[in-house]
């Protein structure tokens, strides 16, 4: 692990922008405008420390379908819940402190999200938000003290080390909202605004996923009915379907209790939208105890809370079958999405240039984490890599060691690959499986 801090340190030594310095000895990171002294957590590609930095996020570029999702969600909240009074945010810093990300919604210290090989570090205090759920408690305070919004929808680019494939790419997408309300009075009014609401929606599992017993039961019902209306209703608006089907399914989340992931009928199978649910008491607590007047107006208040994957909602909105396409610079992409405003187009894919795959077997050791087989091949391919998949694994029967075969797509979106330049990426990454991950190469 530690070694792949040095070889992460290694490669934004090498970028192009001059984002490291060295002060005193130190190591030091400057991330959109602020220094950061490197230590054994840094695990930060260059790659990835340039997209943080764009200097206009992708949700925030006109026309790009992720602003196009991201301005259908803001208005479709806007005008089914005209009741209440959303602060609309998304300029958020992606570097967070552990304390935001993590500690403050109440993850448990031993969850895996927190390792090193989910999530990037800047050093062992800061990382890039692996959720918008990080901006949780800062804007729920921000809330309360302007005294005039109920509640926060907030858009930005989060971060997370993993898998490759045509879904999951290091950096995506989301959308938090929160709606809070400070009395049954003041839900029972909101619920008013909101039509063809269904009591009956908001029951839950209360073995596995209980409600919280500090509230109120017949406030945290209203709340909750509140929460899955809303969801349905913005869902309904954006799939432009009044006849959308739901399924609510149970789950859990450390921040919620209730907490539930919501599914769409599509195209004959149910698909995951969003996840939400009651914000834990706790976290309103200690938001509030440093605006003591402020809150106590919510002192038994209750709170909702949900986050939307937004390249999620954009691929299945507008049947775009790969998650690079949201990074191409490529007219043919972008030309389809100018001035969509409500259509909901079909992407019409231009064509698939073909793939060259490469195979690589080695013994696995203790410290072998896929991730970081994914992030070294991303390293090196950048954009290239399509998907990485495990096509075989066996145990050897007397040495106990296991082994793995990965086989690594390439394909450009672009253009064609050559096998010679293909040949040279694939050498690095074995060199590094090797020198960097300590690999036997097989
Ligand atoms: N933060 C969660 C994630 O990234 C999504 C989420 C679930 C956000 C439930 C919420 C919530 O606000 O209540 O998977």
């Amino acid at each position: 692990m530690l070694k792949i801090a040095r070889r992460a340190q290694n490669a934004f030594a090498t970028a192009k922008s001059s984002n490291q310095e060295s002060l005193n000895g130190l190591r030091m990171l400057q991330i959109c405008g602020k220094q950061y002294a490197c230590d054994d957590w840094t695990n930060l590609p260059s790659s990835i420390l340039i997209k943080a930095q764009r200097p206009i996020k992708l949700h925030n570029s006109l026309d790009h379908p992720l602003q196009v999702v991201k301005k259908r969600i803001q208005n479709a909240l806007i005008s089914s819940d005209t009741c209440s009074k959303y602060a609309i945010r998304d300029e958020l810093d992606p570097v967070v402190s552990a304390v935001q990300n993590f500690d403050q919604l109440l993850v448990p210290t031993d969850h895996v999200s927190r390792s090193k090989s989910d999530t990037y570090y800047v050093n062992e205090k800061y990382l890039l938000r692996t959720h918008t759920s990080a901006h949780q408690s800062e804007l729920i305070s921000e809330c309360i003290m302007s005294g005039s919004y109920d509640g926060f929808l907030a858009a930005a680019d989060v971060y997370r080390r993993d898998e490759i494939d045509s879904v999951h790419y290091p950096v995506f997408h989301q959308m938090e909202g929160v709606r809070l309300f400070k009395s049954v009075q003041d839900v029972t009014r909101a619920l008013q605004c909101i039509q063809n609401v269904d009591l009956e929606t908001a029951s839950c599992n209360q073995v596995e996923n209980p409600r919280q017993s500090v509230h109120d039961p017949k406030f945290q019902h209203m709340v909750s009915v509140h929460l899955k209306a809303t969801m349905e209703s913005v869902m309904k608006s954006i799939f432009q379907n009044p006849n959308l089907q739901f399924r609510w399914i149970d789950t859990y989340f450390p921040f919620t209790s209730p907490s539930y992931e919501l599914e769409i009928l599509w195209h004959g199978k149910w698909i995951e939208v969003l996840g939400c649910g009651v914000v834990r008491d706790e976290i309103i607590k200690n938001v509030a105890s440093p605006h003591q007047i402020q809150i106590n107006d919510y002192n038994n208040g209750i709170g909702w809370a949900f986050g939307i994957g937004l390249e999620r909602i954009a691929m299945i909105l507008f049947n775009i079958p790969d998650i690079r396409l949201f990074w191409t610079d490529d007219e043919r992409f972008h030309s389809q999405f100018k001035g969509i405003d409500n259509r909901n187009i079909q992407f019409n894919p231009y064509s698939k240039y073909p793939p060259v795959y490469k195979d690589v077997s080695f013994w696995t050791n203790a410290q072998f984490h896929e991730n970081d087989f994914a992030e070294l091949v991303r390293e090196y391919a950048d954009d290239l890599v399509e998907n990485v998949t495990l096509i075989d694994s066996f145990t050897h029967p007397k040495s106990g060691r296991e082994s793995r075969c990965y086989r690594v797509l390439y394909r450009s979106m672009e253009r064609n690959l050559l096998n010679t330049e293909i040949d040279k990426i694939q050498e690095q990454v074995v060199k590094n499986l090797k020198d960097v991950l300590n690999l036997d190469i097989r």
